[in-house]
């Protein structure tokens, strides 16, 4: 198993990749006992290379996937890359920046927020059909607002506006509707040096639904002690 300092950003980036086909990987970290927060916010459960990793994910994707709480409760600031990562994009013909895209069923956010007002480029805001007009209308200044039955619907209508490869974010809401669906591919789970205790919830959260199996594609690991795993459906492994 190697460290993750010991593998610099291109190569980093050659092991997770981008699919050959529309994908949707969800990145999280949990403590070693399972917990997805300290404090109410993932921040206390990540490290260096963690951070790294996520703004690596970031650079590979089309689209992030941000469930509303969590762009809420994180403080999520505009989506921005370096000049590097933008670099690594453009050489291989993509747009300097990933869209953000919110799911939101009572869109219930503040159009001012700094991720949406501030975002490089045009957010998408992901809702359903009951969502109420006039919010619809105030997010539409800041946002491309989608209207979806369910959220199978939702990603195709994003994978027509060319994001096929999604990185959702979280957080555990999303990820159990996500999973519910069965519409992830991937999860990239770092597992922090932590006992966090009691109160936080795990990673995914909401309506039971059978489990499903996945394949490991690789585990590295980090002076700090974080573990970071991969895995993938077992027919694209
Ligand atoms: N450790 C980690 O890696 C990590 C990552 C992310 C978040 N977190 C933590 O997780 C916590 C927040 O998680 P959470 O589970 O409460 O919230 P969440 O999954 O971020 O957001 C839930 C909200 O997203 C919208 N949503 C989700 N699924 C939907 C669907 N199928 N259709 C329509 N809307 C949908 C709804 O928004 P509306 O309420 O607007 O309708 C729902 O209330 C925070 O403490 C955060 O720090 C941890």
């Amino acid at each position: 198993m190697r460290s993750a300092v010991e593998v610099e950003d291109g190569e980093l980036a050659a092991w997770y990749g981008r699919a050959e086909r529309p994908w949707l990987r969800a990145n999280f970290v949990s403590s070693v006992d399972g917990a997805v927060a300290v404090g109410g916010l993932s921040t206390g459960l990540s490290g260096a290379q963690d951070r790294r990793l996520l703004k690596l994910l970031r650079m590979l994707c089309d689209g992030l996937l941000v469930g509303a709480n969590t762009l809420r409760a994180e403080q999520y600031r505009p989506l921005t890359l370096d000049a590097d990562r933008r670099g690594w994009r453009q050489a291989r013909g993509l747009v300097p920046y990933p869209r953000l895209v919110v799911v939101s069923g009572s869109l219930d956010l503040d159009p001012g927020l700094p991720a949406l007002a501030g975002a490089p480029v045009r957010p998408i805001v992901l809702t359903g059909p009951d969502a109420p007009a006039a919010r619809r209308e105030a997010l539409a200044e800041v946002a491309d607002v989608l209207t979806a039955p369910d959220l199978r619907t939702g990603l195709a209508l994003l994978h027509e506006r060319g994001l096929d490869q999604l990185l959702c974010e979280g957080g555990p809401t999303l990820l159990g509707s996500l999973t519910a669906a069965d519409l992830v591919d991937e999860l990239c789970l770092t597992v922090s040096p932590l006992l966090a205790g009691t109160g936080a919830s795990r990673i995914t959260a909401g309506s039971p639904h059978p489990p499903r199996t996945l394949a490991q594609v690789h585990a590295h690991t980090d002076p700090e002690g974080f573990l970071y795993l991969r895995h993938t459906r077992p027919e694209h492994r």
